[in-house]
């Protein structure tokens, strides 16, 4: 089972970045071509029957399996940035994390009105950062359709904040 797979790689590291937060860390997958492979392939399973044309990642976790996972969709990836990053002209959103808070962007012509986007990170805590992520996409009146994580943290019920987006929140593995 590839979520036991995933489970068995993933190191907690407790008190990171600050006390009391255990601290989910991916670098351990990084190590391992083949589950990478097959953790693309399977976050791309998850998608099936659901239309999308672009996924949208978000710095820097979400940078990993983005683009393999907008490849095997064969649609193009789009960077969601903390702000200060990207080139081009921007919009903004600020949002608090579990351990703070910061802003993110996206170019202003990085979607298209009406396109179906599939947001993307490496994991789901308060959903504070997909809940900007999203705004920012509708001020492109661009659709959110889908979530797609490799880890949720439940605990912290993120999952109830993205419903005004959509229902269709997927993760490979869930604490
Ligand atoms: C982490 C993680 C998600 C976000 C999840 O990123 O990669 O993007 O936190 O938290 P939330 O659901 O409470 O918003 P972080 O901001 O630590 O940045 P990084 O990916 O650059 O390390
Ligand atoms: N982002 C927010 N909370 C996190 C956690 N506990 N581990 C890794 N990334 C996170």
């Amino acid at each position: 089972m590839i979520s036991a797979r995933i489970k068995q790689a993933v190191r907690d590291v407790n008190d990171f970045p600050k006390p009391g937060i255990v601290f989910k860390d991916i670098t351990p997958i990084l190590k391992d071509p083949a589950l990478c492979i097959e953790i693309s392939k399977a976050l791309a399973d998850q998608l099936k029957g659901i239309e999308i044309d672009v996924v949208a990642g978000i710095e820097s976790r979400g940078f990993l399996f983005g683009p393999s996972l907008a490849q095997l969709l064969n649609v193009p990836f789009v960077p969601v940035r903390k702000a200060g990053k990207l080139p081009y002209k921007t919009i903004q959103q600020s949002y608090d994390l579990e351990y703070g808070s910061a802003v993110i962007e996206c170019h202003q012509d990085a979607l298209l009105s009406g396109q179906r986007v599939l947001i993307h990170d490496d994991l789901l805590a308060t959903g504070g950062t997909v809940v900007a992520a999203s705004k920012l996409i509708s001020q492109l009146e661009a659709t959110v359709v889908a979530y797609s994580f490799i880890i949720s943290l439940d605990f912290l019920n993120g999952r109830e904040r993205l419903t005004p987006y959509t229902q269709k929140v997927f993760s490979l593995v869930s604490y």
